[in-house]
């Protein structure tokens, strides 16, 4: 069997609001991304991933959506859509949606409908419970259908005083569930996604993707000792997601959609998922690739900055999704922090991260401003835009800080730093819709043109790399053994061809004896090709032909 585009693409995921803003109106658009194209381009990356556009109230930005066939008019039209659309594919290179299946907002006529009366035509689009006793009777949670927590912490049942009953929210209060168990529900998201398959985009994102389907008998979760959910374990708030979460029927639901997909030929489904590796597994089929291509493996978000967890990763990585499966490389996101913050901010530590992202067994995932180091800008609580941190207002940020968990995703969102004048060059508004990284006067996109050594260089070489060799896209990779400590090295093969991969996580130099051809990359200048033998700086990285 052939590889899948899927598997041998990389994806650089914009988030629209703060890529470019093309109309001054302090909001990044879908024409501000087509001003961008050549930048992206350039990067090397093969595949955009847009955080959602279409209609939606913007109370979580976009994640609650209102009209999944029209455009919120601060990103553009239906038009400027399709312009992009035809833009990225003139550019070889592929777009993929952001799909949010889950829930729709509370604004969406669909939920409007359902909320309105117990008999309606969508009476049963969402998910609505009576309460096991009369409202008021109850003492808190009591009262509601069952002790089910959102993934956001608290019951994640609301009450609609219209029906006189309560209905499911896996996230936040304005992002109903929709119900998977009522047929015509599920057909309209799958005609949903018919219709953006149509425009000619090359698949989606799947939002939340593990919640899909929930317990049919609503049975309670039971009791866990666990204050807050984990990436490999979302499973918190004194309570086992048992019954909220990577429901068999889910599984099963990947497969469906895959044929929905497939109707309009090779299309990638990339999944929001967490959990156990053992489960999330699942979501990619059986035995075979036939449920969604790809699925995040959010536990490396946490990553060290060692050879020994990347060495322990990667083989983890090589056993739960050896071929026809692969894995995809993320350090960061719209709801994470950036990478650099686990860098102690030190930019040859992401050079570094760079060239393991760009050339392991895998497909990489990078958010937009990781390619020159953008940084979290860390804000208040109660002035945050983001609803999140709204939740915990009461509880103290260094609270947070402390146990290391991340509410305020303002933080990671803040204007695209193309140069170093007002706003970063990122609009011409007086005021953007969040501010800009005061860093933005050394960090932006105009000095690292100018450096040839910057970390924007080297993603763009990297990214020329991968694209130029075939081994690094699909070849298999195997661990080097013996290796001095602090480095860590890979053998990436395909038919005759073999790539080395070597990267010293030490800041020590280190000198790996090896038989090699020919040099393709040096990290860093002090990184020496010598006669069989690789000298690599500290912090230094190297590949090379075998
Ligand atoms: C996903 C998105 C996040 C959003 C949530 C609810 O986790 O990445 O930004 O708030 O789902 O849709």
């Amino acid at each position: 069997m052939t590889t899948p585009w899927y598997h041998k693409t990389s994806i650089y995921q914009i988030y629209p609001r703060s890529f470019y803003d093309s109309n001054g109106d302090g909001i990044g658009d879908i024409k501000g991304i087509l001003q961008k194209m050549d930048y992206i381009q350039a990067l090397g990356f093969e595949t955009i991933w847009c955080s959602p556009f279409f209609s939606s109230p913007q109370a979580d930005f976009g994640y609650d959506i209102s009209d999944y066939a029209d455009i919120a008019p601060e990103y553009g039209t239906m038009d400027d859509a399709l312009q992009l659309i035809e833009e990225v594919h003139t550019r070889g290179m592929r777009i993929v949606f952001d799909m949010v299946m889950n829930h729709t907002s509370d604004q969406h006529r669909w939920f409007k409908e359902s909320r309105s009366s117990r008999d309606n035509p969508k009476a049963d689009w969402y998910i609505w419970r009576d309460s096991p006793r009369p409202v008021g009777e109850g003492v808190g949670v009591r009262a509601k259908p069952n002790n089910w927590n959102s993934m956001t912490g608290g019951n994640g049942w609301h009450y609609a005083e219209e029906r006189d009953q309560y209905f499911w929210s896996s996230f936040l209060p304005f992002q109903p569930d929709l119900n998977y168990r009522n047929p015509e529900a599920k057909k309209a998201m799958f005609d949903t996604v018919r219709f953006c398959l149509e425009k000619g985009v090359d698949g989606f994102r799947l939002d939340i993707f593990n919640v899909i389907y929930k317990d049919a008998e609503f049975r309670d979760n039971p009791f866990a000792f666990k204050l807050a959910p984990t990436e490999d374990d979302p499973s918190g708030f004194f309570q086992e997601a048992k019954y909220t979460l990577n429901q068999p029927e889910s599984f099963e639901f990947a497969r469906e959609l895959r044929s929905v997909a497939e109707e309009f030929g090779e299309k990638m489904l990339l999944g929001e998922v967490s959990g156990d590796r053992h489960i999330i597994r699942k979501f990619l089929g059986d035995e075979v690739n036939n449920g969604l291509g790809l699925v995040f493996d959010f536990a490396m978000l946490d990553f060290k900055f060692t050879a020994e967890y990347f060495r322990e990763l990667i083989g983890e990585m090589e056993r739960h999704y050896p071929d026809p499966f692969m894995p995809v490389y993320v350090f960061s996101n719209h709801d994470k922090h950036r990478s650099i913050f686990r860098l102690g901010d030190d930019l040859r530590k992401s050079k570094l991260l760079h060239l393991l992202q760009m050339t392991v067994r895998g497909v990489p995932c990078m958010y937009y401003g990781e390619e020159i180091g953008m940084a979290d800008l860390k804000q208040p609580f109660g002035s945050a835009l983001d609803p999140l941190p709204h939740k915990y207002k009461r509880i103290p940020r260094f609270v947070f800080d402390l146990l290391g968990l991340f509410a305020n995703r303002d933080e990671v969102r803040t204007p695209m730093q193309w140069d170093g004048t007002k706003n970063a060059g990122f609009s011409s508004a007086k005021k953007t819709w969040l501010p800009v990284h005061e860093n933005h006067a050394s960090i932006n996109v105009e000095n690292g043109d100018k450096d040839k050594d910057s970390l924007l260089n080297v993603v763009r070489t990297l990214g020329k790399i991968r694209i130029e060799e075939a081994a690094l896209r699909e070849g298999s990779l195997e661990l080097m053994e013996g290796l001095p400590s602090g480095v860590l090295g890979y053998v990436r093969k395909l038919g005759g061809e073999k790539v080395v991969v070597l990267l010293n996580f030490d800041k020590l130099a280190k000198e790996v004896p090896i038989e090699y051809s020919g040099c393709i990359f040096k990290l860093s200048s002090g990184d020496e090709a010598k006669e069989k033998a690789i000298r690599l700086n500290g912090l230094g990285g190297m590949i090379v032909k075998m």
